[in-house]
C-alpha cells in the first residue's frame, strides 16, 4: 500500500513546474513573510498530527478497495491542482481567474463534443447535485409547475432538488433490469402533467442505463424537456465493450435537453468537479444578472455570468484541462482503455458471482457497478447474510460496499411473500479503477472466504 503511494510522480512534476511559474512572478518586489521563524516547525507538527487523522480512512486509491464510487485522482490532476493553488484562482469573473477561466471553457467545450455537441451551454460545478440542480433549475423555467420524473433508480437528490426548486415530483417504478418501466413511464405521460424526465444513463446504484433511444420516441408523442444524467455513466459514451442496449442509450445523447457528467466520478480529478451542458445556448437568458463587484475588466464572458454558483476553483478546470490534455477524450483511446478496463472487470467477477451457489445475482453488469446478494429463504436473511459478508470481506482488507436494491432487481418470486416495492441489502462493488482487471482473483478469493465464513 505504501509503495502505491510512494510512486505518486505527482509532487516530483510539481516541484519541476512550481518554480517555473513562480518565474512568472518574479519582477515584483518580494513579499514573504519571515516575521514568524517558528512558522514550518509549527507546520510540520500539524501535517505530523494530520497524517495520523488521515490514516484513518478506507484506502481509497487501492485495487482491494472496491466498494463506493470513489476513483483517485490522476497524478496529472493533482499536480495541476496543486499548482493552482499557489494563486489560487476564482473562475467566478475573468478578474479573479483569467487563465483558469479559459482553461475551463476550453476543457467543458471538449466534454461537450464527446456528447457530439459544437454548441452548447456549459460550465463546471462543485459536483453532480449541484449541475443536476442547474439543470432542474431551467426545466422549471421553461415549464412552470410542470412534473419532474425519474425512475425510483435515479439519483435520490432529483427529488431534494425538486423540492428546493418547488416543483412537484414523481418516482417511476423501474424493470428488472434496473431501467425505467416504459409502460409506467408512458401511463405518467399521459396525464399530461409531465414537463421533464430525467434519464439516468449509468444508476448509482447497479449503473443500469434507462433506455434514452426509446424515450426520445416518447417525446415525440408527448413533448417533454430531457435532462440526462450522466453524473457517474457518461464517459462510457467512449467506450466500445459495451452491450447493445447500452450502447443505443447513448448513440442518441446528443438529443437530450441538458447532460450532466462529473469528472470528479470518472474522469480522474479531485471532488468538487461537476459539469452541466445545455444543448441550447439561449437558456444562458435565464441566468442573467448583474454582479456590481465583479464583471469589470473585461467585455469577455465571466463563467458566473452562466453559473447560479458565485465562487468556483478555478484549480478544478485547471486539473480538468491538464488531465484531458494528457489523456484526450477519444473514443477508445487511452483515457476511454481505462474505462473499458473496470467494465472488463465488473464482468468477470459477475461471471464468478453467477456461478457460486451461495449467491444471487441480478443482470449482467451495464458499466463496472456489480450487486448481488446472498441466497436465502427470507428477505431478512439475505439481507443479514449481505451485511456479514461485507464485514468479513473488510477483515481481509476487501472494501465492499452495501446498497438497498429493489427486490425486482433479482426477478419474481426470489423470495415468496415479499411485499413488491421492497428492498433488499446487497453487496455493492464500482470496479471503476483500470487496475481492478489485474485484481480479479485476488478479489474473488477473498470474497469467496468472505462468503464461505458468512453462510
Ligand atoms: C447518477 C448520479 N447523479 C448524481 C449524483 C450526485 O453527484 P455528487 O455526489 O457529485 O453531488 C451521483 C453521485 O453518485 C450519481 O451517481
Amino acid at each position: 500500500m505504501a509503495d502505491s503511494m510512494k510512486q505518486d510522480p505527482a509532487l516530483e512534476l510539481l516541484n519541476e513546474a512550481l518554480p517555473k511559474l513562480q518565474q512568472a512572478f518574479a519582477h515584483l518586489p518580494s513579499a514573504e513573510n519571515s516575521s514568524d521563524p517558528t512558522a514550518t516547525d509549527a507546520m510540520r507538527s500539524v501535517l505530523a498530527q494530520l497524517t495520523e487523522r488521515l490514516a484513518d480512512n478506507y484506502p481509497y486509491f487501492h485495487p482491494l478497495y472496491a466498494g463506493q464510487m470513489l476513483k483517485p485522482p490522476h497524478p496529472i490532476a493533482r499536480a495541476a491542482y496543486a499548482m493552482a493553488m499557489w494563486i489560487n484562482p476564482n473562475n467566478h469573473a475573468l478578474d479573479g481567474g483569467r487563465a483558469s477561466s479559459r482553461l475551463e471553457v476550453e476543457a467543458v467545450r471538449e466534454i461537450a463534443a464527446m456528447f457530439g455537441w459544437a454548441e452548447y451551454l456549459g460550465h463546471l460545478t462543485s459536483g453532480g447535485t449541484f449541475a443536476n440542480l442547474e439543470a432542474l433549475w431551467i426545466a422549471g423555467k421553461l415549464a412552470p409547475g410542470k412534473k419532474i420524473i425519474a425512475s425510483e433508480h435515479a439519483h435520490y437528490t432529483h427529488n431534494r432538488i425538486s423540492a428546493v426548486l418547488g416543483l412537484p415530483f414523481e418516482s417511476i417504478a423501474a424493470d428488472t433490469r434496473g431501467r425505467i418501466d416504459l409502460a409506467a413511464l408512458e401511463a405518467a405521460l399521459q396525464s399530461g402533467e409531465i414537463g421533464t424526465v430525467i434519464v439516468t444513463l449509468g444508476t448509482t446504484s447497479t449503473g443500469a442505463l434507462d433506455p434514452l433511444d426509446k424515450i426520445l420516441d416518447l417525446r415525440e408523442r408527448y413533448g417533454f424537456r430531457i435532462h440526462v444524467d450522466a453524473a457517474y455513466g457518461g464517459y462510457f459514451k467512449l467506450v466500445s465493450n459495451l452491450a447493445p442496449d447500452t450502447v443505443r442509450a447513448f448513440a442518441r445523447i446528443h438529443e437530450a435537453d441538458s447532460i450532466v457528467v462529473d469528472p470528479h466520478k470518472h474522469g480522474l480529478q479531485p471532488y468538487g468537479c461537476g459539469c452541466i451542458l445545455f444543448r441550447d445556448p439561449s437558456v444562458g437568458g435565464f441566468y442573467k444578472h448583474d454582479s456590481p463587484y465583479t464583471y469589470f475588466t473585461s467585455n469577455e464572458l465571466h463563467l458566473g455570468e452562466i453559473s447560479l454558483e458565485c465562487s468556483r476553483a478555478g484549480a478544478a478546470a485547471t486539473a480538468l484541462w491538464a488531465t484531458q490534455k494528457l489523456l484526450p477524450l477519444t473514443p477508445d483511446g487511452q483515457f476511454a482503455n481505462g474505462l473499458a478496463c473496470g467494465r472488463m472487470a465488473a464482468l468477470r467477477v459477475y461471471e464468478r458471482l453467477k456461478q457460486d451457489t451461495r449467491l444471487l445475482t441480478g443482470p449482467e453488469p451495464e458499466l463496472d457497478i456489480l450487486v448481488w446478494t446472498v441466497k436465502a429463504r427470507t428477505l431478512e436473511e439475505s439481507s443479514r447474510l449481505a451485511t456479514a459478508v461485507f464485514d468479513l470481506a473488510a477483515e481481509q482488507d476487501l472494501h465492499l460496499a452495501l446498497a438497498q436494491v429493489p427486490i425486482g432487481f433479482f426477478g419474481a418470486g426470489v423470495w415468496p411473500g415479499a411485499p413488491s416495492g421492497s428492498r433488499v441489502n446487497c453487496l455493492r462493488s464500482v470496479l471503476m479503477k483500470p487496475e481492478h482487471l489485474n485484481w480479479v482473483d485476488a478479489i474473488w478469493s477473498r470474497l469467496s472466504q468472505a462468503a464461505a465464513r458468512a453462510i
